[in-house]
């Protein structure tokens, strides 16, 4: 069987990927009546220490406005607010599902932290700059390579030939399309529409290096997250051991986004972001 189809057949029989943890479906679960859901929310994140930590390091670094770190789930939700807090809760219960065993620590830090940064880029861009629904751009910007987390995590060796072949200066699709003759972002989509994401969500993992355009109801999020993605990439953190050149689709992202210069965006990122607590996640 080719590579191509070995990955699609094994993801699509849901053999080799984790299906949803309860904390994360439990998550997904509170909607629509926030206020009777606060304590509800409090408590899923209590009970889980590995990703309380996690989530309380993200919270920091989402919330900016006070010298004062949040320290509790409860000072989380007041300060950043229920969905907030529910999306970053999301991405990391969606994360710490795809942990691998220990040897492949350091590849897998490599790709959380480029995720994270991703996510939180895109919910400071639209909280600054644009009027666009600030919490829930930040799980499209950190879930936008799940792709990529369910090559590592499942299909290792093809996700070690991936970076090889980037090592020897193949661009990123490039390299997927001789390891794998497909691309992670094909591969995310196979896993997403299983596990029913929503269609925006759904948008950003297939289309993330593509044209914004092409996304039919959900091209602002999916230019934000095009763009959040490049920029977590000139903040030095990038998914594979090498970085790669980005093709960012400027001209197109800049005619849907109403935005300030990219010069102007990365130094208020830089001022914002303290590669120490990205570090510490
Ligand atoms: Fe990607
Ligand atoms: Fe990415």
């Amino acid at each position: 069987m080719n590579p191509t189809d070995e990955i699609r057949i094994e993801i699509q029989k849901l053999k080799k990927i984790p299906t949803l943890s309860y904390t994360a479906q439990k998550i997904i679960s509170l909607t629509a009546k926030e206020t009777t859901h606060l304590d509800e929310l409090v408590e899923i994140i209590e009970r889980d220490p590995p990703i309380m930590s996690k989530v309380l390091g993200v919270a920091n670094i989402v919330y900016i406005g006070s010298y004062k770190p949040i320290t509790s789930v409860k000072d989380a939700l007041l300060k950043i607010g229920f969905k907030s807090l529910k999306n970053i809760a999301l991405s990391i219960a969606v994360f710490s599902i795809f942990k691998p065993i220990e040897t492949r620590e350091e590849s897998y830090k490599r790709l959380f932290r480029h995720s994270i940064i991703t996510g939180i880029v895109s919910q400071i861009i639209s909280e600054k700059y644009l009027n666009l629904e600030a919490e829930e751009n930040f799980t499209a910007g950190a879930l936008h390579d799940l792709g990529l987390l369910g090559i590592h995590f499942s299909f290792y060796e093809y996700f070690k030939k991936i970076e090889s072949y980037i090592s020897d200066g193949l661009s990123v699709l490039e390299a997927e399309k001789k390891a794998i003759n497909t691309t992670h972002s094909e591969v995310g989509k196979w896993i997403a529409e299983p596990w029913g994401l929503p269609e925006v969500l759904q948008d950003v993992i297939f289309l993330h290096h593509e044209n914004p355009k092409k996304s039919k109801n959900n091209s602002s999020t999916v230019a934000l997250v095009h763009l959040s993605d490049y920029l977590a990439h000139e903040l030095n953190y990038y998914p594979f051991k090498i970085k790669t050149p980005y093709d960012f689709k400027q001209k197109e992202v800049y005619e849907i986004l109403d935005l300030p210069t990219l010069e102007v965006i990365i130094n208020d990122l830089t001022n914002l972001i303290s590669t120490e607590d990205i570090e510490s996640l």
